[in-house]
């Protein structure tokens, strides 16, 4: 069986913020590129030209979409003869288990749609076993044709690391598998096409593990500096200068900080995949994540302990307290506020009588909760602020200038009134 390149036409199913990115990498490559996503209001607002994601920007999308070569819609209608599809939906949990409706919906909306020498690629993060057990039998209960006779199926992990200026899409090494040797090909041709230099493996469950372990490995070194994070005050130390000296050691060690908390689609969620089928496939606790899973979801309440003393040292409560927050979003430079600690601490203090506002320019009004004020521009009575997203410098300084105390959760800031973690 030879790849069918019918016209070259890539489908890349989810358009948010893996899909996007890629479906402009395959059409920079030169491919014809249809981006489907079920969500109509997603869909409208790429069709206007306005990227939703900070990876990619509104004018490289508006001349893909000018140039006829890269399009969206919302269904599934005018798929025949698809080159390649791949797979870019989510993978949350649901009561602590793994959902993974998004793909059993995707991968039965494309199975009609599969003609000989089709390759279906997934890339949604999730544990061993899903492409091969739960992907392959969906996809082939469209037709007559068989997985890995018919048609090529892999799987190939997602890496990127939004609002990262170093590393991207195209310059970050990817892993890719097949079910046999033939899809294993296949989609390692198709990255490379891209201009991606791969590492292919020799199996997709190999695959799957193995960006559960690059997630559950960030998640327990997280953990891990958290934890000493809560004890540094009693122990009279700056944990943040210790960890410099250390990642000083040129092997060995690798920096990881403290923080307000984990966020995004991957750490809150990406390790406990891996717990559930540990659990289900051997019986045991995977005891390293459910630790992790303890100590980091415990932060957004060791930050708002903090604040409750430094509010205490002043003479003042949190109850009738004006708060500012510094950032909303997960992480530096994204606007994504999934997970996202920030909202945490926001209920948290709101749910113990303090006003809560915050200044975040990459979140939309759309993302941005009802219950949280926007940051009054002459506003200078804040009875402390807390730094949650060190998204740039201008942030912190607001809120030094602005905050009574200020709790720096991410040490970027030296300042009469900064405490740190
Ligand atoms: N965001 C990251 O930094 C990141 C990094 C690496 C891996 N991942 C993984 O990649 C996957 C996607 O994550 P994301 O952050 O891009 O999610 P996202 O929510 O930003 O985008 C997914 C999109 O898929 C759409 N969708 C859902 N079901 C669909 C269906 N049946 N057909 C078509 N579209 C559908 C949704 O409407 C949404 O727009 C997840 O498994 C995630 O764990 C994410």
């Amino acid at each position: 069986m030879s790849l069918n390149l019918g016209g070259n036409r890539i489908v890349v199913v989810g358009q948010g913020y893996v899909g996007l990115p890629l479906a402009m990498a395959a059409h920079g490559a030169g491919h014809n590129v249809v981006g489907i996503d079920t969500d109509e209001r997603r869909v409208k607002q790429i069709q206007s030209g306005i990227s939703p994601v900070s990876d990619v920007d509104s004018s490289v999308l508006a001349s893909a979409l000018e140039g006829g070569r890269y399009s969206i819609q919302s269904d599934y209608e005018t798929l025949a003869g698809f080159a390649s599809a791949i797979i870019t939906v989510p993978t949350p949990l649901k009561d602590g288990k793994p959902n993974l409706q998004f793909i059993e919906s995707a991968a039965a909306s494309l199975s009609p749609h599969i003609t000989p020498g089709s390759l279906i690629v997934l890339e949604s993060t999730t544990y061993p076993g899903t492409t091969e057990e739960l992907l392959v039998p969906i996809l082939e209960s469209g037709g007559n044709l068989v997985a890995g006779i018919d048609f090529h199926v892999g799987y190939s992990p997602e890496r990127i690391d939004p609002g990262n200026t170093e590393w991207n899409l195209l310059n970050t090494p990817k892993i890719t598998s097949g079910i046999n040797g033939a899809s294993a090909s296949a989609v390692a041709e198709l990255y490379t096409g891209f201009g991606i230099a791969v590492v292919p493996l020799s199996g997709t469950r190999e695959a799957e593990l193995t960006k559960l372990l690059e997630n559950t490995f960030r998640h327990v070194n997280i953990a891990l500096v958290n934890e000493l994070a809560m004890f540094s005050s009693q122990l009279g130390v700056n944990i943040w200068e210790a960890i410099d000296a250390a990642s000083t050691k040129p092997f060995g060690f690798m920096k990881f900080l403290p923080g307000p908390g984990v966020g995004g689609h991957c750490l809150p969620v990406d390790p406990s995949y891996l717990s559930w089928s540990i659990k289900e496939k051997a019986g045991a606790s995977f005891r390293f994540v459910e630790l992790a899973n303890t100590v980091n979801s415990f932060m957004p309440n060791f930050v708002v302990e903090k604040i409750q003393d430094l509010l205490e040292e002043q003479g003042s409560a949190l109850k009738g307290s004006k708060i500012l927050l510094g950032g909303l979003s997960y992480k530096a430079r994204t606007g994504d506020t999934r997970e996202s600690p920030a909202l945490v601490i926001a209920e948290l203090l709101e749910s113990q009588g303090a006003d809560v506002y915050a200044l975040d320019d990459y979140v939309t009004d759309y993302d941005w909760p009802t219950f949280i004020h926007h940051h009054e521009l002459h506003s200078n009575d804040y009875d402390a602020g807390i730094v949650i997203t060190p998204h740039d410098e201008s942030v912190s300084a607001t809120l030094v200038e602005r905050c009574k105390v200020v709790l720096d959760t991410r040490n970027v800031v030296v300042a009469p009134n900064v405490r740190s973690l």
